[in-house]
């Protein structure tokens, strides 16, 4: 590892790189923390942002790659792109289906890994509770609901999800063995044995059209722990209903947070620790009006 000293950091020819690969790209977070981490821990390195038009995925990776990147993460539209190149596809990203991490190896071959399923995780345990066993309710069946499946399954948690769409629920149960599906109406049904609710949908995301969810919180276990991984606003309107009855929550920006750290221990050898910090960082950040809600 590259050492720099705590403070400000030069630029050099020992720096190592890496970045975030998106179109557009100037909104994300993914710079601040990064570079804050590298900082903290006296890297000498630099975090990025990337922007690549669609149709430059494939070229613009190869660059990095010889150009001597340690890796890069992949954010929308170009996560599709990023599983079709990489060499060594991690189990992580074969089961979500998506890579938001690539990592460039010393052996020349590209990794694909995806660290939402296992961030969604991290933060839950970071709230003191335990995922293991149990059934969780899972709203939405897009691309962070099968991360998060496929992380929940793998701990032996029983999915139960349910979608506006079922179709696209039952698409998603079909690649992941082990998913029960219910309509979207009929969420509520399940709701009274589940031990964890999580919601994947964009509902109660800022600017994002009003709806319901089909269940009634007073039906829950009193165990029940409520997650939400929309983070703009912080604190929804999920977790304020939850936190009416009483249930403990956990809201979306954790994920976010150790998602990232993930990726920061693969290209920088660190483990970064997710505290309020980084967490105050991220939170003052997403106020600035220049804030859209995405990662
Ligand atoms: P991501 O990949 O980030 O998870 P996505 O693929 O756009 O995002 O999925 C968004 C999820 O929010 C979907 O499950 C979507 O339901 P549909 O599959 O029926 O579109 C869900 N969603 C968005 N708006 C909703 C609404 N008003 N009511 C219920 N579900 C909604």
């Amino acid at each position: 590892m590259e050492k720099a000293g705590k403070g400000r950091r030069g630029i050099d020819g020992h720096t190592l790189l890496a970045g975030v690969i998106g179109w557009p790209v100037a909104h994300s977070r993914s710079p601040l923390m990064h570079n804050w981490w590298l900082e903290q821990y006296g890297i000498n390195g630099a975090y990025v942002p990337l922007p690549v038009a669609p149709g430059q995925f494939d070229t613009a990776v190869r660059g990095l790659q010889a150009a001597g990147f340690r890796g890069a993460n992949v954010t929308i539209p170009h996560k599709e792109a990023a599983c079709r190149i990489v060499d060594r596809l991690h189990r992580s990203a074969q089961r979500s289906g998506s890579v938001n991490t690539l990592v460039f190896a010393s052996d020349g071959k590209i990794e694909g890994y995806s660290t939402d399923g296992d961030g969604f995780v991290a933060n839950v345990e970071a709230h003191g509770v335990s995922v293991k066993g149990g059934r969780a309710l899972l709203l939405g069946a897009g691309g962070a609901a099968r991360a998060i499946a496929a992380s929940l399954l793998d701990r032996g948690v029983a999915v139960v999800m349910a979608n506006r769409t079922r179709a696209r629920a039952d698409a998603l149960a079909a690649m992941l063995e082990g998913i029960t599906v219910v309509d979207w109406e009929q969420a509520g049904d399940i709701l009274p044995s589940c031990t964890m609710l999580v919601n994947t949908t964009s509902i109660g995301m800022e600017g994002a059209a009003r709806a319901r969810f089909p269940l009634d919180l007073a039906q829950a276990d009193p165990a029940l722990v409520v997650c939400d991984i929309v983070y703009v606003p912080r604190q929804t309107a999920l977790l304020e209903w939850a936190a009416t009855h009483g249930l403990r929550t956990v809201d979306g920006l954790g994920m976010l947070i150790h998602q990232a750290g993930l990726g920061f221990e693969k290209w920088f050898g660190v483990t970064p620790v997710v505290g309020p910090e980084v967490e105050a960082l991220l939170d003052a950040d997403l106020h600035h009006p220049a804030a859209d809600g995405a990662g």
